[in-house]
């Protein structure tokens, strides 16, 4: 059988991540569905590892950064491999494997953008290497300014990396990240995020489809 696509949707806090992951799922459920089925998934996950860091995340409990670090890279490893045991959604692996598509809020770029804040890049992505390599990441670029105005407008509260100036930081950070992954034979693609949601959509559709043609004509 012909392997999955495996998509990924990277951005700033408040760069619509979230949202553009919901209307692409839409899309396969809809007009895109002649490329085949895909599932959506995100990081953090909902899993052990994934559920401490988002309680890091909270300010519920404290982490060494380097700790955190590696939670992240162990809620991919689950991400990725965990097994279908009945119980859980398998792996990105295993649904790759079976033909589906998958389609993630987050991976590997957020990593290299946000734990870099404290830590050596090179480092990060070293404690990764497990990690499989995404047919194409989108990268929805926005303003760190609109980052805090769309924080302001949502949230009651503020999480770990959400403040203004740790935004500002990690749009650096994805920079440097994005160069970093090219430059290791990542498909990296910029849309940029500061116009309306269906706008923004159509432009990572634009990425999106040549690559689905392709792998329905291999
Ligand atoms: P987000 O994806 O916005 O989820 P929610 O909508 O539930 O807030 O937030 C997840 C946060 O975790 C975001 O600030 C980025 C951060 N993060 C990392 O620092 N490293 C990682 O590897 C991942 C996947 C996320």
């Amino acid at each position: 059988m012909r392997a999955g696509v495996f998509i990924v949707i990277e951005g700033l806090d408040g760069s619509g991540t979230t949202t553009q992951t919901a209307m692409l799922k839409d899309w396969f459920e809809g007009e895109g569905a002649v490329y085949g089925k895909c599932v959506a998934t995100c990081e953090p996950t909902q899993g052990p590892a994934g559920s401490m860091a988002r309680l890091a995340l909270n300010h519920r409990l404290t982490l060494d950064s380097a700790a955190m670090a590696l939670l992240f890279a162990a809620d991919r490893a689950d991400h990725v491999y965990k097994e279908d045991d009945g119980r859980q959604e398998p792996g990105v692996f295993h649904l790759l494997g079976r033909g589906q598509h998958v389609l993630s809020d987050r991976y590997l770029l957020s990593s290299l953008a946000y734990q870099s804040l404290d830590l050596p890049m090179e480092w990060v992505l070293e404690i990764n290497a497990r990690a499989i390599v995404p047919d194409l990441t989108v990268y929805i670029d926005i303003d760190p300014q609109v980052s805090r105005r769309r924080m302001q407008a949502n949230r009651s509260h503020e999480d770990l990396f959400e403040g203004a100036d740790t935004q500002a930081r990690v749009r650096g950070q994805y920079e440097k990240a994005i160069a970093l992954l090219r430059g290791r034979g990542h498909d990296i693609r910029r849309v940029a995020g500061d116009r309306p949601a269906a706008e923004v959509f159509q432009a990572i559709i634009v990425e999106l489809l040549p690559l689905l043609r392709r792998r329905q004509e291999d």
